[in-house]
């Protein structure tokens, strides 16, 4: 690449701040900047006053392949986990005195079941595990993954080399076994650095876009257990890596479902509505029970420049498109200006699927599960073999969301069945939350809770609102119930929502809100004025009926310092817990205890990964599990491979204000002079 123009010192002007000032937890604002283009600096999205929506509302909308034999580690089925069932070589060749020794590591290595010393909480610029445990980098930020795909040189990037290395800041790790002691690796890329990604003076504005764009989607990667139990690592021979695949801003997506098509999905270069190009701000995920993966598109509003289109401005301002200046991608792809077109953001926010089996697959974007700030989706199957996937929408005062299908789950891994089930969150329902509290006179943040439908696939039960309305709308559907009295629940940034496959319960991540208290009264289901700890949510589904429409909650977690009154820990003795702070994805081992990982631990340390048992005498015994490095948030993470594995992405190493390329606040994983965002494995050590 030969040098043109100088690139500007600071692509996208932060703004300015004095020592170390923090937006919400420890995030910096270099952070909150390039992730989600500083949306706590905006207004907040979710001005309903429920019981009372506003006029521009009624106006706005009144207008207008798995390999045979695989199993899915660690996610359930209709039969539950299937994280202990998958086959290992090992195992096969019990009977011999070195299967035995290898059989009994396996059970001393496993997480939910191994008692460890917490990590303590700490700044240090590395990965600490707790004693007994190590970690393996598997794959960094440039590392090659298609065949051909050059060595990664941060001084010599191009386009054209991104889309065959992994992308920038890995985010959902999902693992998918193929044969023998191979396995899918499935991650998301979520948003670029600019600062921490290029050397000064070396690349053009223009370039940096390109490579930036490119640096955002999904990976698919091969990769083989290590030696150690537990470890894995990539497979470098790309002929024994043929399902590698890299989904990126240009990657062809299928628009399906009941609002594919409709007029406000059509642009220049597709006018059917049916196609988009590319996934954007892919935040957390999961693994489907028929092996593919789901992906949610996050802040995608902060990549569209220009100025907000007059049509529909109150959709665009709750979804936080503001146009201005953007990413200034328009300069590079005309379709990422608002003048050019007004509709492209409407392709973006959806859930997309994606077959990791099948590299010649096009992924899918499925508008029947409604069009938010999807962090990610999880699906569980229920009793009556509904799919059931549970949603949040990632943003100060928004929803939990739930999808139940009309259609049911076949099992089995056969080609019919797998057809079958790839149409599941094609037709179905979409619902939202509501949460109620019973008193806080019990001293504890309980109630019930009921799914308010939005839309059938045929059906909308939204006034003045079609199906197509709900679907490309759905904010604005949310709202539009609570002015029928019957409002859902504003929460503090519901992340991750999973079922626990032992348990049958279903957990959020309930980030932080330091506007709880002010902008959002406090409720029972969000108590804390200023939250800047955040919660996790646990919902039992009445009757055990994931399919159903009403449940009981309750705060599981109140994070923060435990010596603060406010905390709580499933009523766990205070002083036995690790500090916790911005809970943000979730995870369970094959024993149902809770893991999860943090996002801008506002207590002063290093974000990280946490275990937490959610039944018995240790209910709420938070344990700190590992800790990420300066700068860094800790995201994935999955328990794989019979509960001997922690998958993590250590994401945005170094993020800090004023950190760069040339003066990183973190040079993690120390293989460079710069940090590369990394997935890492967890494990026993020997
Ligand atoms: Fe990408 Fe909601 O965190
Ligand atoms: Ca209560
Ligand atoms: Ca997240
Ligand atoms: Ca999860």
């Amino acid at each position: 690449m030969t040098p043109a123009q100088p690139l500007p010192r600071t692509l996208l002007p932060l703004t300015p701040v004095g020592g170390g000032a923090r937006r919400h937890g420890s995030r910096s604002l270099a952070t909150c900047h390039y992730r989600c283009g500083s949306a706590c600096d905006m207004p907040v999205p979710n001005t309903t006053e429920h019981g009372h929506v506003q006029d521009e509302i009624t106006k706005v909308v009144g207008r207008r392949r798995v390999l045979q034999g695989a199993a899915v580690l660690g996610v359930a089925g209709a039969a539950g986990s299937l994280g202990g069932l998958v086959a290992s070589p090992v195992a096969a060749a019990e009977g011999d005195a070195a299967s035995r020794a290898a059989a009994a590591a396996r059970t001393t290595a496993n997480l939910g079941t191994t008692p460890f010393r917490p990590v303590a909480p700490n700044t240090v610029d590395a990965v600490r595990t707790a004693p007994g445990f190590t970690h393996d980098v598997i794959i960094r930020w440039g590392d090659p993954i298609l065949p051909g795909a050059p060595k990664f040189d941060a001084r010599a990037q191009t386009p054209e080399a991104a889309v065959q290395q992994f992308g920038y800041n890995c985010d959902y790790v999902g693992l998918l076994p193929t044969t023998g002691d191979k396995a899918l690796l499935v991650v998301n890329h979520e948003y670029t650095n600019e600062e921490l990604m290029f050397p000064a003076d070396t690349y053009t504005a223009e370039e940096i876009k390109m490579i930036s764009m490119r640096n955002h989607g999904m990976s698919v990667v091969t990769v083989k257990r290590g030696l150690v139990p537990g470890s894995w690592r990539q497979v470098k021979n790309f002929k024994r890596a043929p399902q590698n695949r890299r989904i990126h801003i240009e990657t062809p997506f299928e628009i399906d479902g009941p609002a594919a098509g409709d007029e406000r999905l059509k642009t220049t270069a597709d006018p059917t509505g049916r196609e988009a190009l590319g996934t954007l701000n892919n935040c957390a995920g999961g693994m489907t029970p028929w092996g593919t993966v789901l992906s949610g598109e996050e802040n995608f509003n902060q990549y569209f420049d220009g100025v907000v289109p007059t049509e529909n401005a109150a959709a665009y301002a709750r979804y936080g498109i503001a146009g201005g200046t953007g990413r200034g991608w328009s300069s590079v792809d005309p379709r990422f200006g608002l003048g050019n077109e007004p509709n492209e953001p409407h392709r973006f926010g959806w859930v997309v699927e994606v077959d990791p089996t099948d590299p010649s697959s096009t992924p899918r974007k499925h508008t029947m599960l409604g069009r938010f700030k999807h962090e990610g989706a999880n699906v569980v199957i229920a009793r009556n073999g509904r799919a059931v996937a549970h949603m949040g929408d990632d943003e100060r005062g928004d929803y939990l969301y739930k999808f139940v299908s009309a259609g049911t789950y076949a099992p089995g891994a056969g080609r019919k069945a797998k057809r079958n089930n790839m149409q599941l969150l094609t037709k179905g329902t979409l619902y939202v939350a509501q949460l109620t509290g019973d008193g806080t006179t019990d001293g504890v943040s309980d109630g019930t809770g009921k799914w308010i439908p939005l839309c059938s696939d045929t059906e909308s039960f939204v006034d003045g609102m079609d199906v197509a309305d709900v679907l490309v709308f759905t904010r604005l559907a949310a709202d539009r119930v609570a002015a029928s009295g019957d409002a859902p629940t504003r929460m503090d940034r519901p992340e991750d929502v999973e079922h626990n496959p032992v348990n049958g319960k279903v957990y959020a991540a309930l980030t932080n809100n330091t506007q709880r208290g002010t902008t959002f009264p406090v409720d029972e289901p969000n108590p804390v004025a200023g939250n800047r700890n955040g919660y996790v949510l646990e919902m039992t589904p009445d009757r055990g009926n994931h399919a159903g429409t009403t449940f009981t909650w309750n705060l599981l977690l109140v994070c923060g310092d435990p010596s603060a009154a406010e905390t709580y820990f499933g009523g766990f003795p205070k002083d036995q817990v690790s500090p916790i702070s911005c809970p943000d994805n979730v995870t369970f081992d094959d024993r149902g205890n809770l893991w999860v990982s943090t996002d801008g631990n506002a207590l002063g340390s290093n974000d990280g990964v946490f275990r937490v048992p959610v039944e018995g005498p240790e209910r709420g015994k938070v344990q700190q599990f590992l800790s990420v490095p300066r700068g860094a948030e800790a995201c994935g993470p999955l328990i794989a491979d019979g509960s001997r594995s922690l998958f993590f992405a250590v994401q945005h190493p170094g993020e800090d204000d004023g950190s760069t390329f040339d003066a990183p606040y973190s040079t993690w994983p120390h293989t460079n002079d710069f940090p590369r965002p990394s997935v890492c494995v967890a494990f026993k050590a020997r």
